[in-house]
């Protein structure tokens, strides 16, 4: 069947589709669509009619509403690396990806504003250089900035590695525009910091996950670019010892630590093993580490004695076993590259289940503890890899199946581990995801997590601005 559609959009449809978008931005061939039909971890593998990739707002608007004409379901879709199955479509065939990467213009750079306006297909790395080439920063950053894009991380709510100091993607945003459910555009394009004129509608898209429309530009807010920075891998024994070494920095200077991460030693060892060039700069390993950045916008700003403080100190009495302090930009990277391929160091490991959650700080040593314990019981020899943005309350509590298990029946008890982390996270005072949303993964634990007035009110806007349910069907909403 290779290269022959599966399924095929109705030909008025086609006809006109084609026409407003031409050969580049209509794909109907298998061999072109299958890469827009699975998720960056393979656990979907969907269909669709086509993948429309408009060039601009106004042909994502005219396909949006001839789609909504037609009835035809639509999945948006930015970098493709939702790690919930949000970007994928179901196997009906029925729907169409929405893809906004031919949506790719920086437009413009505001120095007095500190703004930048921008497609939604804008890569988060591409984004990020073109404030870099301004002498600007764009504080947003996760590992998959390279494929992620503005659409997506505004429509997933992205957090990573410095939200400890500048918030989520949601904070970052002063202006959205975006397409809705039946074509029209809704231009919110403001870049004003002080704006309270009725409902903040751009903060109901952002972490709609595509359910309300599609984002097609924004305005970000950014920041002056760091001219000062300092970055240290540190060996802990635990997370509360992380806990304590974060508390010690920012008691010190709240205002100096961008990033601080956590990682387990299973999760480390993970890393050493599966990717090629890295390599733990630490005597021994140890059972956690923690990676902290402090930075300024002024140059020479006693950031470094700020880290050999808290450091010689924490050394001292005995809270970090040893510590490496990154001397040039290569070993800084090369530090960050220990964090920022975690996930596909898991990938390599084999099947896994990931659980993005979020507890209050002080229940983070309580969360590892119980939830490693309740899965060591559950499966024997489940590899327990927590690792993540310890300084947010947000850890990555990733199982990997154990070393002879079969993948498969690993995947198939995908449910029974996610529902034992959950029950301790919901004891604790958690949320079941803390950034990578709900997508298709987690649709099932919304009515027990969010149900009642909250459900209801989110299925009241969903219906209020897609009475069709054509906009990202099957994501966040269980089936009703
Ligand atoms: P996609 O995967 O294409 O889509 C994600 C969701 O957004 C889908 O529901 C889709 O329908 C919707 N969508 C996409 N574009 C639009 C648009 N223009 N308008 C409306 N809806 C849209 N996430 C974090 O928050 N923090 C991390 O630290 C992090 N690290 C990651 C590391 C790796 C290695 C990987 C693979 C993923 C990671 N993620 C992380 C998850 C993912 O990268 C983010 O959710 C990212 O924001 C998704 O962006 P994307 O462009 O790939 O979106
Ligand atoms: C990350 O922070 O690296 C990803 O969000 C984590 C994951 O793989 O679960
Ligand atoms: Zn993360």
């Amino acid at each position: 069947m290779s290269g022959t559609p599966e399924t095929s959009l109705p030909s008025t449809l086609h006809q006109a589709l084609a026409a407003l978008l031409g050969p580049s931005g209509l794909l109907t061939d298998t061999t072109d669509t299958a890469a827009f039909c699975t998720d960056w971890r393979a656990l979907y593998h969907g269909r669709c009619a086509a993948v429309l990739r408009p060039a601009s707002t106004e042909e994502c608007a005219k396909a949006v509403a001839l789609c909504h004409t037609h009835g035809v379901p639509m999945v948006p879709q930015g970098g493709n690396t939702s790690m919930v199955g949000g970007a994928t479509p179901d196997d009906s065939g029925r729907a169409v990806v929405i893809s906004t990467t031919r949506m790719n213009r920086v437009h413009s750079i505001d120095h007095a504003d500190l703004t930048m306006t921008v497609d939604a297909g804008v890569t988060l790395k591409a984004a990020q250089d073109a404030a870099a080439a301004e002498g600007l920063f764009l504080p947003l950053s996760i590992s998959s900035e390279g494929s992620a894009d503005i659409g997506g991380v505004l429509a997933t709510n992205a957090g990573g590695n410095n939200t400890v100091r500048y918030g989520n993607a949601r904070e970052l945003a002063l202006g959205l525009e975006a397409v809705l459910p039946d074509g029209n555009v809704l231009n919110l394009m403001r870049r004003l910091r002080k704006d309270n004129t009725g409902y903040a509608l751009r903060q109901l898209l952002i972490g709609a996950e595509g359910t309300l429309g599609i984002i097609t530009r924004a305005v970000i807010q950014l920041q002056p670019a760091p001219r000062a920075r300092e970055t240290a891998l540190c060996a802990v024994d635990s997370a509360a010892g992380a806990l304590e070494l974060f508390s010690a920095f920012r008691k010190q200077d709240p205002a100096a630590v961008v990033a601080f991460e956590f990682m387990s030693g299973t999760s480390m060892a993970l890393v050493n093993r599966f990717i090629e060039g890295a390599g733990l700069p630490l005597s021994e390993p140890a059972p956690a580490y923690a990676l902290v950045e402090l930075s300024s916008p002024r140059a020479g700003d006693g950031l470094r004695s700020l880290m050999e403080d808290v450091l010689g100190e924490a050394l001292e009495s005995g809270l970090v076993s040893d510590a490496v302090l990154a001397e040039s930009e290569t070993q800084r990277n090369a530090l960050w590259m220990l964090r920022e391929e975690h996930a596909e160091a898991q990938k390599r490991a084999g099947a896994s289940v990931k659980n993005d959650v979020s507890v209050p700080l002080a229940a983070i040593p309580a969360l590892i503890t119980e939830a490693t314990a309740a899965c060591e019981a559950l499966i024997p020899g489940i590899r327990v890899a927590p690792f993540g943005h310890i300084g947010d309350g947000n850890i990555h509590f990733n199982l990997v199946q154990p070393e002879q298990m079969d993948a498969a029946a690993f995947s198939a008890r995908d449910h029974d581990i996610m529902d034992t982390v959950a029950e301790i996270v919901r004891r604790l005072g958690g949320s079941f995801s803390a950034e990578h949303g709900v997508g298709q993964l987690k649709t099932y634990m919304m009515p027990s997590w969010r149900g009642g007035a909250e459900l209801e009110s989110m299925r009241r806007i969903k219906n209020a601005l897609d009475p069709q349910g054509l906009m990202n069907p099957g994501k966040i909403f269980p089936a009703a």
